[in-house]
């Protein structure tokens, strides 16, 4: 969990200590009345799980060295060669949770306990990629009813499949194996969400194939109509899906929103018009159905540049008119206001939306070397984890989306150190645009790299 809700965790410990004190009396003097051992046992036992888990989730921001300052978008034009040549520190083996007996919480003050050095806090986003002969999840061949082509590295002339054999094994975490029966079941009745650019596509994609194991699934009904997402006249495809599994009811969806801000073409008569691209207010599509969803997952980040917002004919608005703030209209000031105010926003709904989990999913990173997208930039390193497997550092690499939800109830899905070490598991040459010599080291071959986000997603429901 982030750190920042340190206000509302205090309340927490406090009435969970107050509550415990009043159960612990109860059943004292029940026990001296009648004393069925069995009942106190079972209570203490309940009690005992929800403090150790009230513990894994304890805020971790104190001890937290500061994150480090590298600027993202910096990164991607000057790319990290994972050449092996990066420094790595040995991971300290840490000890387990310090089980603590009810007895001992009653008397001490938990928010004490829970930062002491002794205990080890899980961050799913340290750790290691370990080779896994039950990896991957689905196959690339079988999941053809929710994978794009262009993106099934199994169906292009790709030969090397070793990227699909690994799992991502987070430090002091527990992390069970994903089971997709487990997962439809625990999210019967619920809808789960995914708005964001094209790697947010990806995550919905991959999580479809996880969910009904990557096998031809007749029975789930696609019930995009519920949430107006149907192919408008002329367009290439709906601006997303929604999928349902009956037996469950439980609803995976997609919505396009490439920059998290609302879009609203300025001339709706003139074909050519330019969109007025409402920095500070969330897409209407998150605004509409926010209370049908009870897992939202946000991304964005690699659409904001020039050349994407000038290909959009996207202009910035603010506060209803367009934006005359010069600073504010520097792409990287621009993404970190948006995001912060739909992050901003988001929090002021989910005292309202008691049902709901936000997760902001921290940005993918690219591996173009020797060159750009557009500039004869390619990934050809078929060697897994070549530059390392591991994650060592504390803080997010996205420190723009991690200083976001910092203080807020919406969680970090801090995705980027781990990928990065991936450079092997893009759809690099094998792309649909392969035929203008072009490499996409951007996007991810499925299975692969997004199945990792889903099983951290999952973990973290
Ligand atoms: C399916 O789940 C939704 C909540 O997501 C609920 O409103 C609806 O009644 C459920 N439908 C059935 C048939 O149980
Ligand atoms: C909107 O676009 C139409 C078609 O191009 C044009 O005729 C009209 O003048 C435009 N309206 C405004 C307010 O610019
Ligand atoms: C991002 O925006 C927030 C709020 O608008 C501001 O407080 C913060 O300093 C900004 N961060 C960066 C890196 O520009
Ligand atoms: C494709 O690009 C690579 C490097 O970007 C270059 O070496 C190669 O000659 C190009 N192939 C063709 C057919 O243009
Ligand atoms: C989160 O916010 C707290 C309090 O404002 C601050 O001390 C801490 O450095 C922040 N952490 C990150 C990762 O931004």
């Amino acid at each position: 969990m982030k750190a920042g809700s340190g206000y509302s965790l205090r309340g927490r410990h406090i009435s969970l200590a107050l509550v415990a004190l009043v159960i612990t009396t109860v059943l004292l003097w029940t026990w001296e009345k009648n004393p069925l051992a069995i009942t106190l046992r079972s209570a203490q036992l309940q009690y005992q799980i929800s403090s150790s888990e009230l513990l894994a989730k304890a805020p971790t921001d104190s001890s937290k060295p500061t994150k480090p300052t590298k600027n993202i978008e910096e990164q991607y034009s000057h790319p990290i060669r994972t050449d092996g040549t990066k420094k790595e520190k040995q991971i300290v083996n840490a000890a387990p949770l310090k089980s603590m007996s009810a007895h001992s919480l009653e008397t001490q003050d938990i928010a004490d306990v829970a930062s002491s050095s002794s205990i080890k806090v899980c961050n799913y986003a340290k750790g290691r990629w370990v080779a896994d002969r039950r990896r991957p999840l689905y196959s690339g061949f079988g999941c053809k009813q929710w994978l794009s082509p262009m993106w099934a590295c199994r169906l292009t002339q790709r030969p090397d499949f070793s990227f699909e054999g690994y799992r991502w094994l987070p430090q002091n975490c527990e992390m069970p194996e994903f089971e997709r029966f487990a997962f439809v079941k625990r999210m019967q009745d619920k809808t789960i969400a995914f708005i964001g650019d094209s790697l947010g596509r990806q995550q919905f994609q991959s999580l479809m194939c996880m969910a009904s194991g990557g096998e031809e699934s007749p029975e789930v009904e696609n019930v995009g109509w519920e949430y107006g997402l149907v192919k408008p006249r002329g367009a290439i495809r709906p601006d997303g899906w929604a999928y349902r599994f009956p037996k469950t009811n439980t609803t995976i969806l997609y919505y396009w929103s490439a920059s998290l801000s609302d879009l609203q073409p300025i001339n709706i008569t003139d074909p050519a018009t330019n969109v007025a691209m409402h920095l500070d207010l969330p897409p209407a599509f998150m605004r509409r159905f926010l209370h049908r969803f009870n897992v939202l997952v946000l991304n964005t980040g690699h659409h904001w540049n020039r050349g994407k917002l000038n290909a959009n004919r996207w202009v910035m608005y603010v506060d209803g008119k367009p934006n005359e703030d010069k600073k504010l209209a520097e792409i990287a000031n621009a993404k970190n206001f948006t995001i912060c105010s739909v992050v901003r926003w988001l929090d002021s709904q989910l005292p309202l939306h008691p049902q709901l989990k936000v997760f902001f999913r921290t940005i993918s990173p690219r591996h173009f070397f020797n060159g750009d997208w557009n500039t004869g930039g390619s990934c050809d390193n078929t060697t897994p984890l070549s530059g390392g497997s591991k994650v060592v550092q504390d803080g997010s690499i996205d420190s723009v989306v991690e200083a976001a939800v910092n203080g807020t109830k919406v969680k970090l899905l801090d995705i980027t150190a781990i990928s990065q070490l991936r450079d092997e598991a893009h759809m690099s040459r094998y792309t649909v645009r392969a035929t203008l010599n072009v490499s996409d080291c951007l996007h991810w071959c499925l299975p692969g790299t997004p199945d990792t986000w889903n099983e951290l997603l999952v973990a973290q429901i």
